[in-house]
């Protein structure tokens, strides 16, 4: 299974004394993993770990997550430098490229871009066929999935260019979809995109402008909007973007990729927690209520979960939950809004980190337990924030998606299973089963 020069684990097989070589690989950073590719054939036996807690599903240069120390990087800058002084457009261009953008490759960048914003003016007859309450979440797996009736020029994923055409497609337009998804959804008509307004700036105005009046930036909301687009853009193989690579494994076109990694973001064990926090926060409504809540978290017959704590790979804080909180004093104070939801969550948080349960699962506040907080200050409705969520995460499916057909050695994802049904048996027919 490898040369002597190799780093290499050994397995045995305790029933027949044979043993087995595996390669490890190293990464830059982080664990290294032990290359299993060859096991079944060499072992007859295959791996068994269904939720992937211990497994790589694949190499990338994206993103690095050190859960015990709270670390988050993209391409090597960390969350918080980039949080602090870079913008969506910047991380995108990094995400997908690989380094920080010169003043002219960015300035290139976010005109190809900006000038990719507008829709087809068929896709706006998609909306009326779903009903004004329907799921945002909904309608986006809907009119995402359907770019790829209108792009065929672009389907060709081999094609270098092809495919960076798609990526800037889905990462320009998917915002404006997202802004008529909830123009359609308070029944206001769709706003075109502006051009000289940034990306974020842009967002907000499609989302709460008005064809019947200016729309004056406000330079906070703004601000803000651009640094949680930052932290959402991406997160290692994390559900949905395990669930792009998967589609894409199959050569699906980037469309109906991003459309998968959109439905699988909705759950609430996923991308739905920050829409979820809200109405958790809403049904505890007092802080005299936290006590009897927690209980019922802990209580494994209780469906109830802490929405907003805990998290797969973070075993200590979420960096990004420290960067919204920050940000959600921030916008609340520019707004002059006293959300009791701010100070309840606060009052949730201390209670819960002093809670041995929590404390001993290391269970802390996740990305989504702020945002929430944020967005619904901004003005957003909670069941629009899984799709603020896209808006910011499609940058990163978009790459990791790059990514994995760009690799030379791309093969269809192909999991096996350990099976548990019936041994083989003969078929009864129906005047003789019992
Ligand atoms: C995101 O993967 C990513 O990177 C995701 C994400 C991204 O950017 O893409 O970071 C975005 O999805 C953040 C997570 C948002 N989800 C929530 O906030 C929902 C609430 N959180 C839980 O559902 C849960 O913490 C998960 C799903 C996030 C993680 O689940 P795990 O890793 O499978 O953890 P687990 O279920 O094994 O929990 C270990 C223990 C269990 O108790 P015991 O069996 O050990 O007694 O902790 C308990 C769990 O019951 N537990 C919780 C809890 N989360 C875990 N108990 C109460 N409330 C919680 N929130």
């Amino acid at each position: 299974m490898s040369d002597e020069t190799e780093k290499t684990f050994t397995l045995t097989d305790d029933q027949t004394g044979a043993s087995y070589k595996l390669p490890v690989l190293d990464g830059t950073t982080g664990p290294s993993v032990i290359d299993v590719r060859k096991l079944y054939a060499e072992t007859d036996h295959f791996t068994f770990d269904p939720s992937f807690t211990s497994t790589g599903s694949c190499k990338s240069r994206l993103t690095f997550i050190d859960g015990e120390k709270g670390i988050l990087m993209h391409r090597g800058y960390t969350i918080e430098e980039l949080a602090e002084k870079s913008s969506f457009l910047e991380v995108a261009y990094l995400l997908l490229n690989g380094d920080l953008p010169t003043q002219k490759e960015f300035d290139e960048f976010d005109h190809n871009i900006t000038y990719h914003t507008m829709v087809h003016e068929q896709l706006n007859y998609f909306y009326r066929g779903f009903r004004r309450d329907a799921h945002p979440m909904a309608i986006m797996c809907g009119v995402v999935g359907g770019l790829s009736a209108f792009y065929h020029d672009s389907l060709d994923i081999w094609d270098p260019q092809q495919r960076e055409i798609s990526a800037h497609r889905l990462i320009a337009k998917i915002p404006t979809l997202a802004a008529m998804t909830y123009k359609y959804s308070v029944g206001q008509p769709f706003m075109y995109p502006r051009n000289d307004l940034n990306f974020s700036e842009n967002f907000l105005y499609m989302c709460f402008g008005m064809p019947s009046e200016p729309y004056k930036i406000n330079p906070v909301l703004a601000n803000a909007m651009d640094k949680i687009l930052i932290l959402h853009a991406d997160h290692e193989q994390n559900a949905s973007t395990s669930t792009v690579r998967m589609a894409g494994s199959s050569q699906a076109n980037p469309f109906a990729c991003i459309s998968a990694g959109i439905a699988s973001l909705w759950g609430p064990a996923h991308g739905g927690a920050n829409q979820a926090v809200l109405e958790m926060l809403d049904q505890i409504g007092h802080k005299d209520n936290i006590p009897e809540f927690l209980e019922r978290a802990k209580d494994k017959d209780d469906p109830f979960r802490l929405m907003g704590f805990g998290h797969r790979v973070y075993k200590n804080f979420d960096p990004r939950a420290g960067v919204l909180k920050k940000a959600c004093d921030e916008v609340l104070e520019d707004l002059g809004v006293d959300d009791p939801r701010l100070e309840l969550a606060m009052e949730l948080e201390r209670i819960a980190l002093e809670d041995p349960y929590f404390v001993e699962r290391k269970l802390f506040p996740n990305v989504d337990f702020y945002s929430g907080i944020i967005l619904k200050a901004m003005g957003f409705p909670t069941s629009m924030f899984t799709v603020l969520f896209a808006v910011a995460r499609t940058v990163g499916w978009v790459s990791q998606w790059k990514e994995m057909i760009e690799e030379p050695s791309l093969r269809i994802g192909r999991p096996r299973q350990l099976y548990t049904g019936p041994a083989q048996r003969p078929y009864v027919a129906i005047n003789k089963r019992k």
